[in-house]
């Protein structure tokens, strides 16, 4: 198996580039540095998600896109400015369309799936999320339209997640009130691991799950759906 992870050197990528070496699979991670994974057997492309892509064109066949960048963009609505929406659009949307067609040869070839990332803030309302979930709810649908578009050579899924320990989330978990506040909040009264979110990431670009596609996954603790 060999999957392209974009952003698999931090957080949930990261997790994810860790699973799949553990399973066997041959692994490409693309992102703007590799520090944190220096010491691991992929192939490494340093690569901004914002500016050229093309380096991704000629992987050869690709059983997986794991695309992981995105924003968390927490601001009351009257101090998010037009040029808010636009930056969080263009990581979360743009830079995964531009992914895509980048790897969609390679996609076609190895029967690929792809794997995007949403929030828990799509489905359920919550302040101060509104240009992420713009955004990401953008990328729900962007999911579900290429799934449809792609069928039946290339799946497409979405995990959404709730909070979850990584860099990306560094600034909500910085101190013991805030991390326990956070866990307090889920009904499973715990913020995710890394480990949490990539499992299913994983699963999804094996072969187990053939016969999945088009579908937003909640994974975030029970926070979208109990009470
Ligand atoms: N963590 C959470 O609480 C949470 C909650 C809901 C949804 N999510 C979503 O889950 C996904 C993964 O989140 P995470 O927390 O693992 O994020 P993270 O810790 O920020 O890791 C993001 C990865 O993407 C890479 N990346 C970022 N910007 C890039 C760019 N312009 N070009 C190329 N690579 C880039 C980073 O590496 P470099 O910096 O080296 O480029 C890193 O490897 C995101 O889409 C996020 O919105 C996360």
């Amino acid at each position: 198996m060999k999957v392209l992870v974009i952003g698999g050197s931090k957080g949930i990528g990261k997790a994810c580039t860790e699973m799949l070496l553990e399973q066997g699979a041959e692994v490409i991670v693309a992102a703007r540095s590799n520090a944190e994974i220096s010491h691991l057997p992929v192939e490494f492309l340093e690569m901004d998600v914002l500016a050229d892509v093309s380096d991704i064109e000629d992987l050869g066949e690709l059983n997986g896109l794991i695309y992981c960048p995105g924003s968390i963009n927490l601001r009351p609505f009257n101090r998010l400015t037009e040029e808010d929406y636009l930056n969080d659009f263009q990581l979360n949307v743009i830079g995964a369309t531009k992914c895509i067609k980048a790897a969609l040869k390679g996609l076609k070839a190895g029967n690929g799936s792809v794997v995007l990332f949403s929030t828990v803030a799509v489905q359920q309302g919550m302040a101060f999320h509104a240009s992420v979930a713009a955004s990401k709810g953008a990328l729900e649908g962007l999911t579900r339209s290429l799934a449809a578009e792609f069928a039946p050579s290339v799946r497409v899924n979405c995990i959404a997640p709730s909070l979850t320990d990584t860099p990306l989330a560094e600034a909500l978990l910085n101190n013991d009130k805030k991390r326990e506040a956070s866990e307090q909040r889920h009904p499973l009264k715990r913020v995710g691991k890394p480990e949490d979110i990539a499992s299913m990431a994983v699963h999804l670009v094996s072969e187990n799950a053939s016969w999945i596609s088009g579908q937003v996954i909640s994974i975030d603790g029970g926070m979208s759906r109990l009470r």
